[in-house]
């Protein structure tokens, strides 16, 4: 949940040095962006620093993150043509800076961090392409509706680029890999399980079959509960808007991930700290979770917040 980012200012020192895009592709920049976050609050797992458009890049399209803008592409996926155009890229060389990276970090934390891979749901992927940027995706839903069978072209494009990615980042010996679903609330649920459930189940099931366990996550939960079931991953990662005593009812059997807002940690360390701690107390009966965040960490959060956050945890989980 963007555990790495601006919020912190030994990322913003190395950012300034250098484009968003060069930093993903420099294993030492990675490892050390990486590390940042680990090094100071010490959190139980580290995050590889990478996009989840590096895989779309690798497709073809050129990607860039304009400073303010969030990503752009070169061009839009739209047509038939476009569609055709994309590569089926190697990802063991399209990807290869993220897959060093993850190899480095892994023998860097040894058994003291978990360490986590990560990749977009296809839809989502699809949304960014599409769009040829972020914003309110409105090519993208003209196409669901107009162009159907062109748009599951894609998804299945995406979807097997997708699948590699995910075994080769396994192969560095990954704990567990992220599969953000973070526009699948731009569809209705039986939308979903014709667009991005598919996907997300091809994820689920190449991550398990890696040795590695799969996270899944839709920023909307609420509106999908069944069809997160469905994909029967081993952890759910909750956005902020599930209640958690709803979250523990919909999800038996699976260990849950979440859901502080991060708006809370806006509002500074001390009602961070209770927020905290209110989750701990709600999840303290259930067997499997891990304590997270809904959504990323904003640029403007503090880190004495974030550092109230995980110290919460460690004095509840850990008590001298
Ligand atoms: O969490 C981590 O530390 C790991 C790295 C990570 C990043 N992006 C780095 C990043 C992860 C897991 C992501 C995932 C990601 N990227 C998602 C899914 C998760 C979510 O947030 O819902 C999405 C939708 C993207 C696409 C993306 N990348 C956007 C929309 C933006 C712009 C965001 C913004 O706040 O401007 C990015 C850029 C990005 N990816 C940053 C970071 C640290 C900020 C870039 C910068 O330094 O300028």
């Amino acid at each position: 949940m963007r555990q790495a980012g601006r919020y912190l200012p030994e990322y913003r020192a190395i950012r300034e040095q250098h484009d968003f895009m060069q930093m993903c592709n420099t294993p030492e920049l990675v490892v050390e962006v990486s590390l940042q976050p680990w090094r100071r609050f010490g959190m139980d797992a580290v995050i590889v620093f990478a996009d989840i458009l590096l895989i779309a890049a690798a497709m073809g399209p050129q990607l860039s993150f304009a400073k303010g803008h969030g990503p752009v592409f070169d061009r839009a996926i739209r047509g038939e043509q476009d569609v055709d155009s994309l590569a089926r890229p190697e990802v063991e060389d399209a990807l290869a800076p993220t897959l060093k990276s993850l190899s480095i970090l892994r023998r860097e934390l040894g058994d003291e961090a978990a360490l986590l891979g990560f990749c977009g749901a296809p839809w989502t992927v699809a949304a960014y392409l599409v769009e040829g940027k972020g914003g309110s995706f409105s090519s993208l839903l003209e196409m669901k509706t107009k162009a159907p069978d062109l748009l599951k072209k894609l998804l299945a494009k995406i979807t097997s680029a997708s699948v590699d990615y995910v075994r080769a980042q396994a192969q560095r010996g990954v704990d567990a890999i992220q599969i953000f679903d973070t526009w699948g609330g731009l569809l209705t649920p039986s939308e979903y399980e014709e667009f991005s459930l598919p996907g997300m189940k091809s994820l689920v099931a190449a991550v398990q079959s890696s040795g590695a366990k799969p996270i899944v996550f839709i920023k909307d939960t609420q509106n999908f509960l069944p069809q997160l079931v469905q994909m029967g991953s081993s952890v759910v990662a909750l956005g902020p808007d599930l209640p958690l005593a709803q979250a523990k009812e919909a999800f038996p059997g699976v260990a849950l991930q979440g859901n502080l807002s991060p708006d809370i940690l806006l509002q500074g360390p001390e009602a961070t700290a209770q927020a905290t701690q209110a989750m701990l107390n709600e999840m303290q009966d259930r067997f499997g979770y891990i304590v997270n965040l809904g959504h990323g960490v904003t640029p403007q959060v503090e880190p004495s917040a974030v550092e109230a956050m995980v110290d919460t945890v460690k004095r509840f989980c850990y008590p001298a």
